[in-house]
C-alpha cells in the first residue's frame, strides 16, 4: 500500500519521481503528490492518479534535484487533496512521505497538540513529520538524529522519506514493516517501495531491514539502526530488466501477465526438476531434509489469490505427499492464538512478499517454534528475509492488481513440493515423480495453448457483463479454481460472484439459480466427472446458464451446457494450472467491456502492507 519514490543527484528529479510513481501506482493510487527542493521547498499533491498529479503541475516550477513523490492507497483520513502525503512540517520547513500506518497517532497528536502543534489533514502521517521538526527544535541536533529519535516514539509499521529545505543535500529514509529499497548511481541515490522505479538508472541496490535508517549526506550513503549502530549495507545487483514493468504492446499488464504464463511456468519450474532421474533439487531445502520427513503438519497461511494457491497446496500434500494440511487466511491465522509447534512446517505464500498479516502470520508461527517456508515472487521482499526457507516464483513482476502469473507460478512450486516431499517420506517412488515432473514439464506448452480460448472467451465476456451475479463451481481441485476465477471477476468488473464447492452449492447458493444466473463449472476429466455432471443437472434444471471448463473432446457436458471452453487433457492435479486461464481472461474482457479500469480496480491494492 502507498507508492514511494525520492531522489538526490545530478539530474531534474521531477521526471525520475513521476515515471517512479506510475511503476508504484498498483501499490496505491487514490493520490499522488511531489515535493521538490530548489532553493524552496515546493510541494504539489491531488486526489486521484499520477496522471492528475501530472494536470496539476502543468506550467508549474517542478525544478529541483532533491525531491520525493508518493501514491497512496488510503488509510487514516478520507483520499482528499489534504490527506495526499506529501507532508509538511509544523514550520513548512519538513517533508515527509510514508508508507504504513502510525498506530499511535492519536496520543502523538494529542501532546503535539498541546504544544501549539496545527495539523492540516487527518492522517497519522503529517503527526511524524510534526515530531521530527518537535525533535530537532528540543535537541539542537541534526535532521538525521531527529528521524532516528523520533521513531523511537512511534508504534507501528513504516517506510518514509524525508527531506527538509534547511538540508538540500540531504535524503533520509527509515523502515520498519514496509519495504524500502535504496539506488546506488553514479552519484546519485534512489529510494522507493521497490526497484521498479530505479532499474532504469541503476541496478545496484540495497534493502533496508527492519528497523534501519539511511541517509544521503553530501554524496555518501550511511545505513544504520534506529537504535544508532552503523550498517554495512549489502549491494546486490538486480537482475529485472526494463521490458519486464511495462506493457509491452498489450493494453493491460493484466493481459500482458495472462499471456506471460507459458513462460512464467516454465521460469518457475526451471533448474528445480529433472523429469528423466526424477529428481528434485531446491537447495533452500536441502538443510531441511530431516525436518520433512518427521512433519506433524503443513500450514499454509496467505490472503487474496495466494491464498487460493494455498488451497491448492492443501489438495496436493493431502494426496500426494500425505501429510496433513491446514490452510489458514493469515489475518485470522495471526489473532487466534493456533496450535502451532516445532514439527510444523509454515508454508507462507505471497506475491509481494510484503503482505502484513502474512508476514504477521509468520512472525507468530515463528514464535511458537514452526519452520518457515516462504514461496514469494518479490526477491528480497520482506517474507522471504523472515523466513527459514524458501523459493522465489520468478514469475516475473507482476504489476496488474489482480494476481494471474504469481498464482500460476505458486501452484507450480507447491506441486513440485508435494512430490519432493512425497519422495523424502517415501509416499512416492522415483518412476512417480518422473511421470509427474514429466506432466508438469509439459505445462507451459498446455497453457499456451489454452490461451488459444480467448476469442471464444471474448464472446462469451459480452453476456456475461450484463450478469448482476455470477457463480463459479468445481470440485477437488476445480474447487479453488472456482474460489479464484469469482475472486478474479469481483476485484476487476466489480460483478458480484461467488466460488463454491458444487455439491454444497444445495446447501444454500442454488437457491440464487434461476434463468438469469450465468454458472460457470469446472468440469474437466477427473476422478469425480461424473458427480459433477449431476450438479451440472441440478443448475439446469433450474433454469440456470451454464459455461463450462471442459477436457477436449468432451462430448457429455458439450450437450448439457449452454457454452463450453475446452482445455488440454491433463493430469487431475495440474487441472488449476490449466482450469484457472480461461477464468482469468474472462474477467478481463467482461471488464473490459464493462468499461473498468482493469489494472487499478476501485479500493484495492497490489501489496496491502497494512492489517
Ligand atoms: C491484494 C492483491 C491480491 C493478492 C493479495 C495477497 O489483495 O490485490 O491480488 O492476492 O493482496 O497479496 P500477496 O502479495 O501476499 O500475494
Amino acid at each position: 500500500m502507498c507508492g514511494i519514490v525520492a531522489y538526490i543527484g545530478h539530474r531534474e528529479a521531477y521526471p525520475i519521481l513521476i515515471k517512479g510513481l506510475s511503476r508504484l501506482e498498483y501499490r496505491g493510487y487514490d493520490s499522488a503528490g511531489v515535493a521538490l527542493i530548489n532553493g524552496s521547498l515546493n510541494i504539489y499533491k491531488k486526489k486521484g492518479k499520477v496522471a492528475d498529479l501530472e494536470n496539476e503541475t502543468a506550467g508549474k516550477n517542478v525544478s529541483g534535484k532533491l525531491g520525493m513523490g508518493h501514491t497512496r492507497w488510503a488509510t487514516h483520513g478520507e483520499p482528499n487533496d489534504a490527506n495526499s502525503h506529501p507532508h509538511l512540517s509544523q514550520s513548512g520547513d519538513v517533508a515527509i512521505i510514508h508508507n504504513g500506518i502510525i498506530e499511535n497517532y492519536a496520543t502523538l497528536k494529542e501532546e503535539l497538540g498541546n504544544r501549539g502543534h496545527e495539523f492540516k489533514s487527518d492522517t497519522d502521517t503529517e503527526v511524524l513529520v510534526h515530531l521530527i521538526e518537535d525533535v530537532q527544535q528540543n535537541t539542537g541536533c541534526e535532521l538525521e538524529e531527529a528521524v532516528r529519535l523520533a521513531l523511537h516514539e512511534v508504534v507501528g509499521a513504516y517506510a518514509i522519506v524525508i527531506i527538509s529545505k534547511n538540508d538540500p543535500a540531504k535524503l533520509i529514509g527509515a523502515r520498519k514493516g514496509s519495504p524500502l529499497v535504496v539506488g546506488i548511481g553514479d552519484g546519485e541515490y534512489f529510494m522507493a517501495s521497490d526497484a521498479s522505479p530505479i532499474i532504469e538508472y541503476t541496478k545496484n541496490v540495497t534493502y533496508l531491514n527492519d528497523g534501519e535508517m539511511a541517509f544521503i549526506k553530501n554524496g555518501e550513503l550511511t545505513v544504520k539502526t534506529i537504535d544508532n549502530v552503523v550498517q554495512t549495507p549489502y549491494i546486490q545487483t538486480l537482475e529485472m530488466n526494463l521490458e519486464a514493468i511495462e506493457k509491452g504492446g498489450y493494453e493491460h499488464f493484466m493481459l500482458k501477465e495472462i499471456h506471460e504464463q507459458p513462460k512464467s511456468i516454465y521460469d518457475s519450474l526451471r533448474g528445480r526438476f529433472n523429469p528423466q532421474t526424477g529428481s528434485f533439487a531446491m537447495r533452500s531445502l536441502k538443510e531441511y531434509e530431516g525436518k520433512i520427513k518427521n512433519l506433524n503438519r503443513i500450514i499454509i497461511v496467505g490472503c487474496g489469490t495466494s491464498w487460493h494457491a494455498g488451497l491448492v497446496g492443501e489438495y496436493l500434500f493431502e494426496e500426494i505427499s500425505r501429510i496433513p494440511v491446514e490452510v489458514e487466511y493469515a489475518s485470522e491465522f495471526r489473532y487466534r492464538n493456533p496450535v502451532v509447534g516445532e514439527d510444523d512446517l509454515v508454508i507462507a505464500i505471497s506475491q509481494s512478499g510484503e503482505t502484513a498479516d502474512t508476514l504477521a502470520a509468520i512472525e507468530l508461527a515463528k514464535e511458537k517454534g514452526a519452520t518457515i517456508f516462504g514461496l514469494c515472487n518479490v526477491v528480497g521482499s520482506s517474507i522471504p528475509r523472515a523466513s527459514h526457507a524458501g523459493a522465489y516464483t520468478h514469475a516475473g513482476p507482476e504489476i496488474g492488481v489482480a494476481s494471474t502469473k504469481a498464482f500460476t507460478a505458486q501452484v507450480s512450486i507447491l506441486t513440485l513440493l508435494a512430490f519432493g516431499f512425497a519422495e523424502l517420506r517415501g509416499k512416492a517412488t522415483k518412476q512417480d515423480l518422473r511421470n509427474a515432473f514429466a506432466e508438469l514439464e509439459s505445462m507451459p506448452a498446455k497453457v499456451e495453448k489454452t490461451l488459444q480460448c480467448e476469442e471464444k472467451v471474448k464472446q462469451l465476456a459480452e453476456w456475461i457483463k450484463d450478469a448482476n451475479n455470477v457463480l463459479y463451481l468445481g470440485r477437488g481441485y476445480g474447487f479453488p479454481v472456482a474460489l479464484e476465477g469469482a475472486l478474479k471477476l469481483k476485484e476487476i468488473s466489480y460483478i458480484h460472484a461467488e466460488g463454491y464447492p458444487a455439491a454444497e452449492m444445495k446447501h444454500g447458493p442454488i437457491a440464487l439459480i434461476d434463468e438469469n444466473m450465468p454458472v460457470i463449472v469446472v468440469a474437466t476429466k477427473n476422478s469425480i466427472y461424473e458427480k459433477v455432471i449431476s450438479n451440472i443437472q441440478e443448475v439446469k434444471a433450474r433454469k440456470g446458464k451454464i459455461i463450462a471448463i471442459v477436457t477436449e473432446g468432451d462430448d457429455k457436458v458439450k450437450k448439457m451446457a449452454d457454452h463450453v471452453i475446452e482445455v488440454p487433457e491433463t493430469s487431475e492435479f495440474l487441472v488449476p494450472l490449466i482450469a484457472t486461464i480461461p477464468l482469468q481472461l474472462l474477467s478481463y474482457y467482461v471488464a473490459v467491456s464493462r468499461g473498468c479500469n482493469v489494472d487499478q480496480p476501485r479500493n484495492l491494492a497490489k501489496s496491502v502492507t497494512v492489517e
